[in-house]
This record gives C-alpha cells, structure tokens and sequence, in this order.
C-alpha cells in the first residue's frame, strides 16, 4: 500500500475541514417561512452526517491546483444534494432512525420530506452556480449526471428487493450508481473547481469508483455489524428490508443446510422480523464472508491509490490517499 502521510494528520485535516463544512452549511436555509420546508433542511444538516463527499471535493481540487478556496461552495452543493437523497431514501427504506435522530419523514410526515427534499435539490444547483469557477456548465453537468445516475441505482435498489434470482453482480451494478457516482461527482467537481485538466479528473473519478464501492460494502458491513447503536441507525435494517447485499448474496453461497434455508428465507419472505437479526449476523460470522468483504475493500481502495499517482499536488494527493486508508478501516 502505498499510503505515506501519517494517519493523525489526516484526521487531522479532516476535523478541520468538517468544521469548515459545518460551519458553512449552518448558514443555509435560514429562512423560516415556510417552516415545514426549511426546517427538515436544518434538522438533517444538524445531523452527525460525516461530511465525506465534501471533504473529498476540497481534497480533490487542492490535488490539481493547490487550493480549496474556490471549491467551497461546488463543496456544499453535493452535500446537500446528498442529504437530499438521505431524506427521500428513508421514505423509501422506511428506516425511522438517521445519526440517531427520528428521520425527516417520521419526525415531520411524508410530504414535508418530499418537498423539503426537492427544495434541496434546487438550493444545491444554486450553490453550484454561485461557485467562482469558469467552468458552471460542467459543474452542473457533473451534478446532474450523478442526480440522475443516484435515481437510476435507487430504482435498481428497490427492484433488487422484489427479484429472486439477485446476483452479486447486480448488487455491484446497483451500487456503483446508487452511492459511487456521486462519490466519484465530489472529487471530479472538485478538480472542475480547481480548474483540473480532463487527464486530472479521469484519475480523480477512477478514484471515486473504487473508494466508493469499497464504501458502500463497508456501509451494509455496518448495518448489521456495528456495534450497538454506532451506525446511528437500526441495526440489521437491510437484512429486516430483505436488501441484496454482498453480505446476504455471498453467505447464502458459502453456506448449508439450515443456515442456509434462513438466508434464502430472507430472499424468499422480501425480509425477516427483526427479532432474528442476531441469528443472520451470527451465521454471516460463520460463513466466513466476513473475512471476503474485508479482502474486497482491501483490494477497491489499493486500485483506487494507483489512480491518483500523477496528480501535481502531494497536499491534496497524499491527504486523499490517507482519507481512503481512513475509510476503508471505518466503524463509523
Ligand atoms: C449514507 O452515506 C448513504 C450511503 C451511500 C451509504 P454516508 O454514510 O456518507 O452518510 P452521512 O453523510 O455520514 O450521513
Ligand atoms: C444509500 O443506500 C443510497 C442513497 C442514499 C442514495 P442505503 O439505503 O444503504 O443508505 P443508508 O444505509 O440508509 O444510509
Ligand atoms: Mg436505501
Ligand atoms: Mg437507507
Ligand atoms: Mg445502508
């Protein structure tokens, strides 16, 4: 592996920057009027979110220019354009929990979610466009793109849930669009930002396809097996929503008899109560799938740090480097 700064400066960098974010989106939609429209807006900014798609902007546009300054705001705008997915994703899942907190829609309804959600998108575009950058069209092009590719691997998420006969590479297709686009969008609207050249972004996205996927891996790894209360959401979700994940894919095919006959119940049923989660989590242990997922983020994040070897600016080059060692070892 080819990491090379030490990894408290990296933490170090990114408590520093998540400030910087917070601090900036605490000054968005601040009107009040409507109430029922702003406030979900607030309310989910307010939350423990982790600030990793605009982290990686600024990283992305310090490695092609040297500097943040100017990315600022494309920043802002793909957080809230993620934050808007959030909201309308939890209607979706029917998930009650997020950072802890009642969802958007369980904490106000249905509708207030919706249109708080589509005001988001708006106010995302906006920001965008408000950026010091040439260069608006691509940034909106990028944003829209992921937008629409984020729609196409939602809709894929919840087609996956009816289908039987899941593969694995279907899990990866959906994924790859659901939550690695707009990975990758961050860091190619930060090198847009800091006006990269098209060699730069190319390397940047590569570098968002497969820190992505190695992502959202680690993000269903979590639904189930974070320790209690630690994903900020309900533990064992997926498995209760009947989700396809690598997790639930793979295990069925590493496992027998009666282990077996409960995962394939999980496909079957469209889900399981969730008094049986403990049971799925300890029959995945046994599985041995655990010890795969591991060996497949290890191996995504590896070809995600050869892509960015030519990037000109070692300060952000190295920090997206060391963020990526980061992410791959979450438990957050
Ligand atoms: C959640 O993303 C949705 C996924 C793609 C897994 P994050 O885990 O980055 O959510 P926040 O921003 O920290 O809330
Ligand atoms: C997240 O997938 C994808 C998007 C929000 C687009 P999940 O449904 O797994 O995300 P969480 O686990 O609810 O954050
Ligand atoms: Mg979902
Ligand atoms: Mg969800
Ligand atoms: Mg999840």
């Amino acid at each position: 592996m080819t990491i090379t700064l030490e990894q408290t400066l990296v933490e170090e960098k990114y408590r520093r920057y998540h400030k910087r974010i917070n601090e900036a989106l605490s000054g968005c939609f601040s009107s009040d009027n409507p109430k029922t429209l702003y406030a979900p807006a607030r309310y989910i900014l307010e939350g423990k979110g982790k600030r990793i798609r605009p982290f990686l902007t600024l990283l992305a546009a310090e490695s092609v220019c040297g500097s943040s300054e100017e990315a600022l705001n494309a920043a802002l705008a793909v957080e809230i354009l993620h934050n808007f997915t959030l909201m309308h994703d939890d209607i979706m899942d029917q998930a009650d929990l997020r950072h802890g907190r009642p969802t958007v829609h369980k904490q106000w309804n249905t509708n207030a979610a919706i249109l708080s959600g589509d005001m988001m998108i708006a106010y995302a575009y906006e920001l965008a466009l408000q950026s010091k950058t040439l260069r608006h069209r691509e940034l909106i092009h990028i944003l829209n793109h992921a937008n629409i590719t984020i729609c196409e691997g939602q809709a894929l998420d919840m087609e996956l849930e009816e289908k039987k006969n899941a593969t694995i590479a279907d899990y990866l297709d959906m994924i790859a669009k659901k939550t690695g686009r707009l990975i990758s969008a961050a860091l190619e609207a930060g090198g847009v930002a800091g006006n990269g050249t098209e060699e730069q972004l190319k390397s940047l996205v590569t570098f968002g396809e497969k820190i992505g996927r190695a992502f959202q891996i680690q993000d269903d790894f979590l639904d189930i097996m974070a320790d209690n209360g630690k994903s900020g959401k309900i533990a064992g979700g997926d498995v209760i929503n009947g989700k396809k994940t690598y997790l639930l894919l793979r295990s069925i095919e590493l496992s027998t008899g009666s282990d077996r006959e409960l995962l394939q119940s999980i496909i079957d049923n469209n889900g399981i109560g969730a008094e049986r989660v403990t049971e799925v989590r300890e029959i995945f242990e046994k599985s041995g799938v655990l010890d795969e997922t591991r060996a497949m983020i290890n191996r995504d994040t590896e070809d995600a740090l050869a892509a960015l070897e030519t990037l000109p600016y070692a300060e952000g080059r190295e920090y997206l480097k060391g963020f990526a060692g980061i992410l791959m070892k979450r438990d957050f």
